[in-house]
């Protein structure tokens, strides 16, 4: 079987890791301290927050610049379902803008007509690694005075014109194991802010700056040095981990070429698509359904994932809260994405398999 997604753990991470197991200290310590000094470096920020994961750090996030009840973030309803659930958390309300059917990622001008009074925030997602449109969005942010916290939970490493994504404002990113880079579980906060770092180093740890001295309500969203170690030995590699899926990118876009009814991630000069996942588009044309083709390349041995077969603002949970937002593109490309393999341990072997598969259930041989 080649699965939709494999962590890649080597000598490095190993050493690392009973490296912490001997040295006494396996809650946050030292070990996290390096690890937040060597990501902020990395994306480029005067600051990294590690927490327990993606999610936490979103909420944190949220949190630090002050959204709280009766305000309105907007943000993408083409997302894993953290990115909105964060918004909640903070007892503030998720607002939908709907996406460019291209990308997938959230529309600028979307963003647009759904600003009010009670807007506080814009949360873009850099959906499968694709920063998105970060010079528009920025600029909306600073004629209308919103925050922005950026979901970078798939987009590490990726950059526009070489800006990193979650350099642009407040960025939170997860090191879930099927990312392209891992902790286990974990994520982070980057910011170049050092009142919203502080703030953000108070609310995980309970709100307090001075051990049991609690000025505010914080959490316990704390990441563990093991985790850590992880961390460091995996960002050491995400460069060259980012490399191998955009190559793989590139030879799969090669590949499916021209085949009706199937179309592939797009890419823009100057804005790097890291490839967290590698989704391509099956329309009404192509000889099956997405869903067919999916359970055909199951029986071929291939493993994929549809990012995400239900918009948010459908969910049960968000339909009970009562919404009933009509986001033509987002319901549209729900209907057709599919994920494939694209991760650093594939083979050409296994590309050529992958894509000649595709191929056949397309008609060309
Ligand atoms: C876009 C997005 N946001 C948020 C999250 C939440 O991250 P975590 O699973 O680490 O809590 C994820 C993780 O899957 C994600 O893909």
């Amino acid at each position: 079987m080649i699965p939709i997604a494999k962590p890649i753990i080597g000598k490095r991470e190993k050493d690392l890791v009973l490296e912490v197991l001997s040295s006494g200290t396996i809650g946050q310590g030292p070990k996290v301290k390096e690890f937040e000094e060597r990501f902020a470096k990395y994306v480029g920020t005067k600051h990294a927050i590690a927490t327990s994961n993606g999610t936490t750090a979103l909420h944190l996030a949220l949190l630090a610049h002050g959204v709280g009840r009766g305000d309105e973030v907007i943000t993408t309803p083409f997302t894993f379902i953290a990115s909105a659930n964060s918004i909640l958390y903070c007892n503030a309300k998720p607002v939908y803008a709907d996406v460019e059917e291209a990308s997938c990622n959230i529309d600028p001008e979307k963003i647009k007509e759904k600003i009010r009074k009670k807007t506080k925030a814009i949360m873009p997602v850099h959906l499968y690694g694709n920063p998105c449109d970060m010079k528009a969005i920025m600029e909306i942010a600073e004629d209308h005075k919103l925050a922005v916290i950026e979901d970078a939970c798939q987009a590490h490493g990726a950059s526009i014109n070489g800006k990193k994504t979650g350099s642009f404002s407040t960025g939170a990113f997860s090191f879930y194991p099927t990312k392209n880079m891992t902790t286990g579980e974990g994520g982070i906060v980057t910011t170049d802010d050092d009142k919203t770092a502080e703030k953000l180093r108070m609310l995980r740890e309970h709100g307090s700056r001075i051990r049991y001295h609690h000025e505010i309500l914080g959490y316990n969203y704390r990441m563990t040095d093991i985790s850590a170690a992880l961390g460091i030995a995996q960002l050491e590699r995400l460069n060259g981990f980012n490399e191998a899926r955009i190559s793989n990118a590139d030879y799969l876009t090669r590949k499916l070429k021209g085949i009706d009814g199937i179309t592939t991630p797009r890419t823009i000069k100057g804005v790097k698509h890291v490839f967290h996942q590698y989704t391509i588009r099956v329309n009404g044309t192509f000889p099956t359904g997405r869903d067919k083709l999916a359970e055909i390349l199951k029986e071929a041995g291939i493993g994929t994932g549809i990012h995400y077969p239900v918009p948010v603002h459908k969910q049960p949970m968000y339909k009970k809260l009562g919404y009933k937002d009509n986001l033509p593109v987002a319901e549209k490309v729900a209907k057709q994405v599919l994920s494939l393999p694209i991760h650093p341990s594939l083979t050409t072997k296994d590309l050529n398999y992958i894509a000649n598969t595709i191929k056949e259930v397309g008609g060309i041989r």
